[in-house]
């Protein structure tokens, strides 16, 4: 008898409203060399995931549709493909896989190289929010940003998924951290370590931040443009979104820099390390079920909630 190898994934067929989101019953994928088929525990949901599905990110045009959504994920390992060597069947592990594979599923095919053991303080649910956020709060601060102990770095949006680690790395590096976040959230990021936090409605980070060594921008626009004011001579800018300006940068004797986080199991295993040390914790703001991929995208895109959003794969 054939063995049935289908599960349920939400995919989209076009691009669009959260409306555009479908479960639907797909194939089960194969593991290749050096990959494994994992069994999704759970999934973040990240800002990437609503721009994919608008049709706002590059890297998926209308050639890679039906496509399943989903850029993090935690889980079990169920199969391994040929010659993979760092884990084994029933592996607990956290990954963020490559983009064209999807987590809001119920299995997904990831590569070794992309994937960290589960941290043994974390549950499944926690895990899966870590990777794509915490990633990119590690590599923009200290892989572009080169971060090191005793400078101040500015984190704009340091309530959110990458803020709120960005937030614990730069601590726990041993820097002075200063952040911008709406009123409702200043509590919430003192309690991760922040040392100065503004209210970005009440007051002008210009006139409250002394000159920092990197200025970490998830937010953009204007808040970018007007963050030159405030790096050092022979700073940074570094911002997950939009490149910033050479020419302010070489009118401040600064760099900047925009970046586009990269999987790796390397980095997400330092992160574990940390995690597991008590020194940084992922705070799941809302977890959805699977079936409700929809909401769980609405809830993120219209909410911008403190901390992150995942989905539980169990349906
Ligand atoms: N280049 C890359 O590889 C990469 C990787 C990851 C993320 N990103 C981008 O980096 C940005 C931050 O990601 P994230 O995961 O931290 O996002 P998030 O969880 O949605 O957090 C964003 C935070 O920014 C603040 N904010 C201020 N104005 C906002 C607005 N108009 N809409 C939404 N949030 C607003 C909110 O906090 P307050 O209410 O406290 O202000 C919110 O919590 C996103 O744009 C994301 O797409 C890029």
């Amino acid at each position: 008898m054939e063995t049935v190898r289908s599960m349920k994934a939400v995919r989209i067929a076009a691009f669009g409203g959260p409306e555009m989101l479908h479960l639907e019953t797909v194939d089960i994928p194969t593991p290749g060399e050096r990959e494994m088929l994992v069994k999704v525990a759970a999934a973040g949901v990240n800002p990437v995931d609503y721009k994919i599905r608008a049709g706002k990110y590059p890297a998926v045009r209308e050639d890679k549709l039906p496509y399943i959504l989903g850029r993090d994920v935690s889980g079990e390992v169920v199969e391994c493909g040929p010659s993979t060597e760092r884990f084994a069947k029933g592996d607990r592990l956290m990954a963020m896989p490559r983009i064209e594979r999807g987590g809001y599923a119920e299995y997904v095919v990831i590569r070794e190289d992309e994937a960290a053991p589960r941290p043994r303080s974390l549950d499944a649910i926690v895990a899966g929010a870590v990777p794509l956020a915490a990633l990119t709060a590690w590599q923009g601060l200290f892989r572009h940003g080169g971060l090191k102990q005793g400078q101040r770095v500015l984190i704009h949006g340091g309530s959110g998924g990458v803020g709120h680690f960005a937030i614990q790395f730069a601590k726990a590096k041993g820097a002075y951290v200063a952040t911008t976040v709406s009123g409702q959230h200043a509590d919430f990021v003192r309690g991760l370590g922040a040392d100065q936090v503004i209210d970005y409605e009440a007051r002008r980070f210009e006139d409250e931040v002394d000159a920092v060594d990197m200025v970490f921008d998830l937010i953009g626009g204007e808040t970018q443009e007007r963050s030159w004011s405030v790096v050092k001579r022979g700073g940074i800018l570094v911002s997950t979104l939009t490149q910033p300006s050479r020419e302010k940068a070489a009118e401040g004797g600064a760099r900047g820099v925009r970046y586009t986080v990269e999987e790796s199991g390397a980095d997400l295993s330092e992160i574990g390390v940390l995690i597991d040390a008590g020194q940084v914790r992922a705070v799941i703001a809302r977890c959805f079920p699977l079936d409700r991929a929809a909401d769980a995208q609405r809830f993120l895109e219209a909410e911008h909630p403190a901390g992150k959003v995942v989905l539980e794969a169990g349906l």
